[in-house]
């Protein structure tokens, strides 16, 4: 199966970053119900190494932690954005979760890619050229999302459909109160 780890949002600020859309020509919202903060994507694993990555995730002992949304941004860069996204202010906790998490998933001979972790929660998605409206987007000041308390992550399937992809939960792990 195709999986992916992430952070769940509460609905409310999931309905708050989706107030952040504005109007840009070709652009590909994320769904409300598939927005999330991506720890670590996985792609295809078989069912025996699922049973031996929940098993090395379940090992992972860490600290809940707050996360404070920040400015938009965009990948790769501002000349030629293709992700539009929400930013979150540093947060050595979540950095030491992804590493952790990283590791656990190297060690069931998972690949992972070796640019460092960027945590950032995607809300778009462009096309080429691009289209100005985009400065709309990227310009504006941050919004009044509160902090949202992260007390687990979540190791989700993610099934591609025509309709697009559905995002189910396999596994929850409890994070440490901090
Ligand atoms: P991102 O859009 O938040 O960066 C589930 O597909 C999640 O895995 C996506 O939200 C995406 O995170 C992340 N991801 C990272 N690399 C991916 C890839 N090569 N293909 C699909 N999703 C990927």
């Amino acid at each position: 199966m195709r999986l992916f780890i992430a952070i769940e949002l509460p609905d409310e600020i999931k309905k708050l970053l989706e107030g952040m859309r504005t109007d840009i020509p070709g652009s590909r919202w994320v769904p409300l119900e598939q927005i999330h903060l991506t720890i670590s994507f996985l792609g295809e694993v078989d069912d025996t190494t699922v049973d031996l990555l929940t098993g090395a995730l379940a090992t992972i002992k860490a600290p809940g932690f707050n996360l404070c949304f920040s400015s938009t941004g965009c990948f790769p860069d501002r000349r030629r954005p293709r992700v539009l996204w929400v930013g979150l202010e540093p947060e050595p906790l979540l950095n030491s979760l992804a590493s952790l998490v990283r590791e656990s998933v190297l060690a069931c001979n998972i690949p992972q890619e070796e640019r460092p972790f960027s945590p950032h929660i995607t809300l778009a998605r462009l096309k080429l050229p691009t289209p100005r409206e985009v400065d709309a987007f990227l310009d504006q000041s941050q919004k009044q999302v509160p902090p949202v308390m992260v007390r687990e992550f979540i190791l989700f399937r993610s099934l591609l459909t025509s309709q697009g992809a559905v995002h189910t939960p396999v596994k929850t792990f409890a994070l440490s109160p901090p």
